[in-house]
């Protein structure tokens, strides 16, 4: 088989760009290790920037956002119980849309068949060959039989643990790391969310997020050590923990439930440098990782994707290899900024245990400086609703 993009990983980074090619006519192929089943349950984030409801758009794939997002217009803060309400719209003129990454995930799936995106799903043992050299390909195992995809270009959208970052020789990989000492643990429940903004709050006890999916569906988060196991979170402790955490105010109007969904994750910012080496090009989480305070993971992704899109473009249909030759820069630009604002917002709001007395003041002092300026106000609002492209 032979396409002109060969694309590894069938999550939104992947599924973005694929969509992104096909309108433009040029050939590729989603190439994704998990069942299609694993991929659509998987529960993400949910906060759409801008870069990405556009991108969604310009697809014509946007009516089930359009229809069910959610337009946040403010964002709440809340240190130790006191709320400060951070106005997004109006310090930018932008909103933001909640709307699951998971149900982006299905749109993207769900619209493949009928654009003439071709997804393997079950793909195992997925290699890389020859990436620099005249006859890139990759190769892969499917219901026990390897099979080979020669393409002129690949991207790997496969994501931290994927296999294409390694495909760059270690000697010209520059890698940035930085690991958090602690987890979020996370409930999915069917009740009526807590409050109609998105609620990052920092407390003694540690940090706490209220999210949402819908006006029946809540999302809730609590900072835990890392060694925590799931087990001994009862969804009692969980609803307990969460009320104590978000403070008194907001506390009374959280409605508990059983949870649907339970899980625990780590805290990483992670970047690797260059982004591109001969006909390989890295997207989204392949490439960077940043802790979800902020949600921004998935809103890099797909501003990689547009850069990405605008340059396979250009070379495939233009014959210009600017887009391709700049892209590494392009991206990386925007993604240490968007690495700084996530870093920035995990310090500022988590309890890190070697942090001493000092620290908290640190922490105490920040917060109280945005809860009287609009300055700073209005800072955290421009980078919630994602800078610009
Ligand atoms: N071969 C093929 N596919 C692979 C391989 C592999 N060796 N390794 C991983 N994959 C697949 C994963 O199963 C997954 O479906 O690549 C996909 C990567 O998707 P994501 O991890 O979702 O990464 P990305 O598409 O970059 O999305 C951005 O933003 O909200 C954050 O981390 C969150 O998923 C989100 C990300
Ligand atoms: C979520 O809704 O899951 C969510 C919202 C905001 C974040 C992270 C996660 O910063």
């Amino acid at each position: 088989m032979q396409v002109q993009v060969a694309i590894i990983g069938a999550g939104p980074a992947g599924l973005l760009l694929g969509h992104s090619l096909r309108q433009a006519g040029i050939s590729c192929i989603v190439i994704e290790r998990q069942t299609r089943a694993r991929v659509e349950e998987r529960i993400r984030a949910g906060v759409l920037e801008r870069t990405t409801t556009d991108l969604m758009a310009r697809l014509g794939l946007d009516q089930r956002l359009k229809a069910e997002g959610l337009l946040h217009r403010g964002l709440t803060l809340v240190n130790d119980g006191r709320v400060i309400n951070v106005e997004i719209t109006r310090h930018t003129n932008r909103h933001v849309t909640v709307y699951g990454q998971t149900e982006l995930t299905r749109d993207l799936i769900n619209a493949a068949a009928e654009r003439d995106l071709p997804i393997v799903w079950e793909a195992s043992e997925v290699a890389l060959h020859e990436v620099d050299g005249a006859a890139p390909s990759v190769s892969f195992c499917r219901a026990g039989a390897v099979e080979t995809v020669r393409a002129e270009m690949i991207v790997g959208c496969d994501g931290f643990h994927g296999v294409s970052r390694q495909a760059i020789p270690a000697s010209l990989r520059r890698e940035f790391e930085r690991a958090y000492p602690f987890g979020w643990l996370g409930v999915l429940a069917d009740v009526p969310p807590c409050h109609p903004e998105v609620v990052y709050a920092s407390h003694p006890r540690g940090f706490a997020l209220a999210s949402m999916r819908s006006p029946t569906r809540s999302r809730y988060y609590v900072q835990v050590a890392l060694d925590e196991k799931i087990e001994d979170w009862p969804d009692e402790r969980f609803w307990d923990e969460l009320k104590l955490r978000l403070g008194p105010e907001l506390a009374a109007t959280v409605v508990t439930g059983p949870s649907i969904e339970k899980s625990i994750a780590p805290l990483r910012s992670f970047v690797t440098e260059p982004m591109r080496h001969g006909n390989l090009f890295l997207a989204g989480d392949a490439a960077h990782i940043v802790p979800p305070t902020g949600a921004k993971g998935l809103n890099l992704a797909a501003s990689d994707v547009t850069y990405l899109a605008e340059a396979l473009i250009g070379w495939f249909n233009h014959g210009d290899s600017a887009g391709i030759n700049g892209y590494s820069d392009r991206a990386l630009d925007r993604i240490w900024k968007t690495e700084r604002f996530s870093w920035y917002l995990t310090r500022l709001m988590h309890r890190f245990p070697e942090d001493g007395a000092f620290e908290r003041r640190m922490q105490d002092a920040e917060l109280d400086y945005i809860a009287r300026s609009e300055f700073a106000q209005a800072s955290i609002a421009e980078n919630y609703v994602g800078l610009p492209l």
